[in-house]
């Protein structure tokens, strides 16, 4: 396939960024997009010229590395898939393909299509965990009997892959169908009960802090989340939200 790239070019946070257009050629159907931006990459450097950068690390679809906006999508045409697992045969031979960062103020720039999203990891640090005694007395998890409906909910929930294509797809930049996944997969279970009403409130706060947006349930995150997450997920952080406020 012969295909246009117009790519965001962006030094850093600072620098005005812009589009640059790329032709490239010789891509096959069964390439990833990754594979496909390697491609690009090993030409420019040949050329002496500055490699876009973007993120990227398992190439499998389970890190959230590979953030990228692909034709005005969070990571592309393709539902349910993340950019490394997108493949070149959902494009034509002629194609033009635009290809930007997410774009929020919770996920700055560094560089080209690379944002920085550690407000994520401080949203997760602020009670995204279980306190568990790990001296040698720990009960088996399995001694413990979860409904089969909770824990399938839970692990649902617990497949977000802080990839942040909600916040990017949302109007509001609203990080809700994140920080609700990552309250859901404890609140449903009975080992997240202990910091439950600290969580939920230390969460929400972070994420205010962080400068994420409000959710005005437009559902676009869930459209868009390559791992199916459900907007389910914010209304039990609400009502978390809600019970832990009213204790507190
Ligand atoms: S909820 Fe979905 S889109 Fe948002 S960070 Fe998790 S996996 Fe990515
Ligand atoms: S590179 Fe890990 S999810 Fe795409």
């Amino acid at each position: 396939m012969k295909l246009t790239l117009k790519i965001w070019r962006q030094q850093n946070a600072q620098a005005k960024g812009q589009m640059v257009t790329y032709p490239i050629d010789g891509i096959d159907g069964d390439m990833s997009f990754l594979e496909m931006m390697d491609v690009l990459n090993n030409e420019l450097i040949q050329k002496g010229e500055d490699p876009v950068v973007f993120d990227h690390d398992c190439r499998e679809g389970i890190c959230g590395s590979c953030s990228m906006f692909i034709n005005g999508e969070a990571h592309g045409p393709d539902r349910l898939v993340t950019t490394c697992q997108l493949h070149m045969r959902k494009f034509n031979d002629g194609d033009t393909i635009t290809i930007e960062p997410w774009r929020a103020a919770g996920f700055p720039v560094i560089k080209d299509l690379m944002v920085d999203r550690s407000s994520f990891d401080r949203i997760q640090h602020a009670g995204g965990f279980i306190s568990i005694n790990t001296s040698g007395n720990t009960q088996d998890a399995n001694a413990i009997p979860i409904e089969k409906e909770d824990a399938d909910d839970a692990f649902a929930a617990a497949t977000c892959i802080g990839c942040g294509a909600c916040v990017a797809s949302c109007k509001n930049s609203s990080a809700m169908l994140f920080v609700s996944a990552k309250v859901s997969q404890f609140a449903l279970l009975p080992q997240g009960q202990v910091e439950a009403t600290d969580r939920v409130l230390n969460m929400v706060k972070q994420m205010d802090e962080e400068g994420f947006g409000n959710c005005t349930n437009t559902g676009a995150c869930e459209v868009e989340c390559p791992k199916g997450i459900s907007l389910e997920n914010i209304a039990r952080m609400n009502r978390e939200y809600l019970a832990a406020s009213l204790k507190g």
